[in-house]
């Protein structure tokens, strides 16, 4: 807690590298903390929680899904009556992990408030119960990579692992301006599968993607981790999660000198990732003629990989 008697928390976005929809089932997914994120302050009030940048509002327990996870956190945490503020830099429901976001920096700034370290395991646990009130029955991707700001390969059974990045990697993100629902999108793929008898080998190959996709990164295989995004949105559309205007993200991404490009996340709507080494601006700026926003960041290389 600062002198000020505010507590505060921070919780990454982040991007799914390759993997998703796989990782429901036991595959592995790789996925990215990005620096920018959502930071909470909490400070002792009545359990009002407020984002002004998504233009939301809600307190604890009230019947919204943010005042159900709101009030799950603080139940975990066994806090005092506290309020909350948010100062998002990335949109919500846009696949960038900003529910998992949010509540990694609320669950801090509510621990750090009564007394606890903003990694203690009750934290963890506060983040569970807060994503599964907002999706249902997540893999704990988003949740893991929220606490983070790091790559990191995830499985259900193993959890998360920090992979090597040998150097820096600069993507372009995407926004298709149609809200995400992850609940919805990971539903569907389920009812995939009962019609659909190559869905599992499908999903297989994008765990196996991951894993390729993690090779890249280790070797700075930039040309590798762009053929592994190709591949895995193909894949994608195939499970029936993209939509049109993912698809011409994708498409005007690789327009415009992308070498590798997919959605991210569930899909539906939300964001897609494009890689495009050089050609960053004209990416973005061809994203911008055809009607959609998009910003860069980076995954950052770790430091005692290179030689
Ligand atoms: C959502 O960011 C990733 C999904 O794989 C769902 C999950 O892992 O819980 C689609």
């Amino acid at each position: 807690m600062s002198g000020d008697g505010v507590a505060r928390g921070r919780g990454h976005a982040k991007v799914i590298l390759a993997g998703e929809h796989a990782v429901v089932y036991g595959h592995p997914a790789l996925a990215a903390g990005l620096s920018v994120g959502i930071e909470a302050t909490a400070r002792p009030g009545s359990g009002r929680l407020r984002v002004p940048a998504w233009a939301l509002e809600a307190t604890a327990g009230d019947d919204s899904p943010v005042g159900r996870a709101l009030a799950a956190i603080v139940r975990r945490l066994e806090t005092p009556a506290l309020d909350f503020d948010g100062e998002a830099q990335v949109p919500s429901r846009a696949g960038l992990g900003s529910s998992a976001a949010l509540a990694v920096a609320v669950a801090r700034a509510a621990a750090v408030a009564s007394g606890r370290a903003p990694d203690d395991g009750a934290v963890d646990a506060a983040v569970d119960d807060a994503e599964a009130v907002f999706h249902g029955n997540p893999s704990g991707i988003d949740a893991a990579a929220a606490k983070t700001g790091v790559a990191g390969r995830f499985t259900r059974a193993g959890g998360w692992h920090p992979v090597p990045v040998y150097q820096a990697i600069r993507l372009c993100v995407g926004l298709s301006g149609r809200p995400r629902d992850t609940a919805a999108q990971v539903a569907a793929v389920a009812r995939l599968r009962e019609r659909l008898s190559v869905a599992d080998d499908i999903l297989a190959s994008l765990g196996k993607l991951a894993d390729d996709a993690a090779g890249a990164l280790a070797k700075g295989d930039v040309d590798g981790l762009g053929r592994t995004f190709d591949a895995a949105h193909g894949l994608l559309c195939a499970l029936r999660v993209s939509g049109p205007e993912l698809d011409t993200l994708v498409h005007t991404a690789r327009g415009a000198g992308a070498i590798g490009a997919k959605l991210t996340g569930a899909g539906g709507g939300g964001a897609v990732i494009a890689l495009a080494p050089g050609h960053e601006r004209d990416v973005l700026a061809r994203w911008k003629t055809a009607g959609f926003d998009g910003f860069l960041a980076e995954i950052a290389a770790t430091p005692e990989v290179r030689p």
